[in-house]
């Protein structure tokens, strides 16, 4: 895997995050390189610039390495981008105190003079930063959108004059090109909250604009709802919880436990935290609240305290763009460490996704619990002496 970045006469070490993630997979890709390249040559120089939705801070670290006091509003939703982009300072030798970070549901502030983005896969969310963009920013301030030259045609560049200002694409460079956009000043109207009943368990749920599974309930979740498992449980990760359907049901099924969710994607966590206060999860007769909420890259930050006797999870199979399955190995590693002796990993997984494999290697056990055409609930159990072995 490469990790030389050099574009522009900058030459900087770049890795993902985690660093030592076991995925062939590069920092950043063709459309960054086209950015940097582009500023380059109109010879853009230092301004307040928002840098959104940076994958592992590729543009961060080539901006600052240009000028260490280069002011960047880093934008994202991934705790994942921002620890790669902290990473990727420090294995560069740079400071990052020109750093200032915006969660995807901030606005920029309004001296913002240039704006740097990459276009996300999800376009919804697309919409919403340019809407959120259209807030802030000034008649004229230029907005560079990176993309591969695949993913941009007329739709988009009308999608973009709607919601933010003219748009233009240059000529491709390794099937890439940079948009122009020029904000027009005007602002628009956030996009309404969308909400949906999950009847047969008295829910309701919403979903930010980033949060996986937009307005219907997920298959695998579906599956991995109808089949939890028995018995009484007092702590419950919900692992990459999206809008926290798995742990808002696991509370009603074992009404005593503490729920932990954590996901990598901030508007997920807000998301899970605004469906457990509206479903009124928290028994107002216990001392303090049982819904924990945690923006964070699997259970690396979880603390000490916090041994969970259930954990269940509905691991992705990509990163971006990117299709691996690095994430899930990792949420089954930090189960397996984090669980309590006895306790209990349950996945839900495409079955041609082989993770019965992985679960048996970690834990020297896996049991299915359910399966249908597609999909398989497997159960996984730490052995009660906590072995490693
Ligand atoms: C397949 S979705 C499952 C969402 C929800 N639990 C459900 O069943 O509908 C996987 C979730 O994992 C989250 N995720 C991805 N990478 C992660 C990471 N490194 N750490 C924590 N969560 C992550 C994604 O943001 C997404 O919400």
């Amino acid at each position: 895997m490469t990790t030389q970045f050099s574009v522009a006469d900058i030459e900087l070490s770049l890795s993902r995050y985690p660093a030592n993630q076991v995925s062939n997979l590069q920092a950043w890709d063709a459309a960054d390189e086209h950015l940097i390249k582009h500023l380059k040559e109109i010879e853009q120089p230092k301004a307040n610039t928002a840098v959104v939705n940076d994958s592992f801070g590729a543009l961060c670290t080539a901006l600052t390495s240009s000028e260490a006091d280069w002011p960047i509003w880093v934008e994202t939703d991934a705790k994942t981008s921002q620890l790669g982009t902290l990473h990727n300072f420090s294995a560069n030798g740079l400071s990052y105190t020109n750093l200032a970070w915006l969660n995807s549901r901030e606005l920029p502030p309004k001296c913002i003079a240039l704006v740097l983005m990459k276009l996300p896969k999800n376009l919804n969310y697309f919409v919403h930063q340019l809407q959120r963009l259209s807030q802030s920013l000034a008649p004229d301030t230029p907005v560079y959108i990176g993309a591969k030259t695949k993913a941009i045609n007329k739709t988009l560049l009308e999608t973009i004059t709607k919601h933010l200002g003219p748009a233009t694409a240059s000529l491709a460079w390794k099937k890439t090109r940079v948009i122009t956009c020029i904000a027009d000043g005007k602002p628009r109207a956030l996009p309404k909250e969308v909400s949906w009943p999950v009847k047969e368990f008295n829910l309701t749920i919403s979903n930010l604009s980033n949060v996986f599974a937009a307005n219907k309930l997920d298959i695998g979740a579906r599956i991995m709802l109808d089949n939890l498992p028995e018995g009484q449980f007092d702590t419950i990760v919900d692992l990459g919880c999206g809008n926290g359907i798995l742990g808002l049901r696991a509370k009603q099924c074992y009404p005593n436990a503490q729920v932990h969710f954590v996901d990598d994607s901030e508007m997920a966590i807000t998301s899970a935290k605004q469906n457990w206060q509206a479903n009124k999860l928290d028994d107002p007769e216990q001392p303090q609240p049982q819904g924990h909420f945690h923006w964070d890259d699997c259970l690396t930050h979880l603390g000490d305290e916090v041994k969970p006797d259930l954990v269940l999870c509905n691991p992705p199979f990509h990163q971006g763009e990117a299709i691996t399955d690095h994430i899930a190995w990792q949420m089954f590693l930090d189960a397996y460490h984090r669980l309590r002796p006895g306790g209990m990993l349950q996945v839900v997984g495409n079955r041609h996704l082989g993770y019965h494999v992985k679960l048996k290697r970690i834990f020297k056990n896996c049991t299915t619990a359910a399966a249908n055409g597609k999909f398989v609930i497997l159960r996984a159990i730490k052995s009660p002496q906590g072995a490693d072995k």
